[in-house]
């Protein structure tokens, strides 16, 4: 059923049919539309190429248009509802999902449920100044459609948290807009998201290592007895795909705009040239892909073991595992420290989802990695990205408090303050980034230090007027 506009908060829940929910969801509105305005995209424009959600289905789920951003029509999707759904892991297994919460479960959904909440806005407040300094017209049309709609994704959140949390999800929805990111007194609830995105290589790398891990997560929620947690998060997967396509070209883009100029001028030091020397990509790589990694919380976690047999929470494609879906026998080996050794651990393999949810992200990441060593490869280049360890540069979890250097060696904390500043950004490397990041608004043109894309969006030209500056 495709989406009316015509309605205040465009839905697909039958929102019309709740006066009480309605009314307090239209009142949210408003304070939503002020934190967009505050701290939503700093540069003013006239419109913007977007596209909106006209449908949950399979097919033509989006409509393509120019949109005045603060007249952008967010709302409430959920995925269709799959008829005699059943939970597919953990002690309930088998039974039907839920479609009210259980009293036992009310605070750890609602928990989970802000966690999520709180990076969706988090990540427009870290991004609101990129506009000012977009490579092209259209990077900057990317940029809005990521703001966007993980501002819809706040709406998602939001809309569970009034529909079946009671005033204490009301409470949580003001909340998640009194929390800014980088916030001294209220920040956001995970590091990752109190970090800058200050350049356009950050929120390229933001995108693709970042934006993966919200991925990974809404994977688990979707998998979630809570039926609509799970139908939202399904949705919302659907858009994200998006959000990984900017990432994972954007690197593309500057790893071919720098093997360019370095086959052009024979030499590493491209940064005289205006192009960003591979060891800068590769520490700004380091940085994103480390601080992502926290995200996944400590490789053990008793939480995240309840959550499972609860069925609150399942594994990344929970339905294609081949074993019982309950692992109450099961064993797994998670990497840990001892003695100051690298080692494996065995432990029960419902402890250690946090590590596998963290693993299989891992290898979604290398296959980036991989993408753009093609692009060194075929420029006839013999230098390499890589990533690094997953115990470098962590705040979290077993590696935390040990100094591992990107090739996976225990080191002496000398040793590793002296190796810093070639594995992770430098103020002279970010300073470096900041004097590229020039806008460029002529339709059709591009920033010096990055390559233009090979597809525009929706079929349209690179050089197409995706954004009307005022
Ligand atoms: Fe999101
Ligand atoms: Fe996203």
């Amino acid at each position: 059923m495709p989406i009316d506009y015509t309605e205040r908060i465009p839905n697909n829940v039958d929102l019309a049919d709740d006066r009480r929910l309605k009314r307090a969801l239209e009142s949210w509105q408003p304070k939503f539309l002020d934190w967009w305005q505050t701290l939503g995209p700093a540069l003013p424009t006239q419109d913007v190429y977007l596209r909106t959600a006209v449908d949950v289905g399979r097919a033509g789920w989006a409509h393509f248009g120019h949109v005045a951003l603060p007249e952008y029509r967010w709302g409430i999707f959920l995925a269709d509802r799959k008829p005699d759904r059943r939970i597919a892991f953990g002690q309930e297994m088998g039974a039907p999902v839920w479609q009210q919460v259980p009293g036992e479960y009310r605070a750890d959904l609602q928990r989970l449920i802000v966690v999520q909440g709180d990076t969706e806005p988090a990540s427009v407040e870290q991004q609101r100044h990129l506009g000012m300094t977009a490579p092209s017209l259209y990077d900057l049309r990317n940029l809005f459609q990521v703001n966007v709609e993980e501002g819809r994704h706040l709406w998602a959140m939001v809309y569970l948290l009034h529909a079946y949390f009671g005033r204490e999800g009301r409470d949580e929805a003001e909340n998640l807009l009194v929390r800014n990111s980088g916030s001294e007194e209220s920040p956001r609830i995970l590091g990752a998201f109190n970090e800058e995105t200050p350049d356009w290589l950050s929120f390229y790398m933001f995108t693709y290592f970042t934006d993966r891990d919200g991925k990974y997560q809404l994977g688990t929620l979707k998998e979630s007895a809570f039926d609509p947690l799970s139908r939202t998060c399904e949705f919302m997967l659907k858009e994200e795909a998006h959000h990984m396509m900017v990432g994972t070209t954007g690197v593309d883009r500057v790893v071919r705009r720098t093997a360019e100029v370095m086959r052009e001028r024979d030499t590493d030091e491209v940064a005289a040239y205006g192009a960003i020397p591979l060891s800068v990509i590769q520490k700004y790589l380091n940085f994103h892909y480390s601080v992502s990694l926290d995200l996944f919380g400590s490789e053990t976690s008793t939480n995240a073991a309840n959550y499972f047999t609860a069925g609150l929470k399942g594994r990344w494609m929970e339905e294609r595992r081949k074993d019982d879906h309950r692992l109450t026998d099961a064993f797994t080996e998670i990497g840990t420290v001892r003695d100051d050794q690298l080692t494996g651990v065995e432990i029960p393999s419902l402890i250690g989802l946090n590590q596998d949810l963290r693993d299989e992200y891992a290898a979604d990441c290398a296959g980036g990695v991989k993408r753009w060593n093609a692009i060194l490869t075929d420029a006839g280049l013999d230098a390499r990205l890589y990533l690094p360890h997953q115990g470098f540069n962590r705040k979290v979890g077993a590696y935390s408090g040990h100094h591992i250097t990107p090739d996976g060696r225990i080191v002496a904390a000398e040793e590793w303050e002296a190796g810093r500043d070639t594995w992770l950004p430098t103020p002279d490397d970010k300073a470096y980034v900041e004097s590229l990041m020039r806008p460029v608004y002529d339709p059709g043109k591009i920033a010096a230090w990055v390559a233009p894309p090979s597809n525009g969006i929706n079929g349209k030209p690179f050089d197409y007027e995706y954004v009307h500056l005022i």
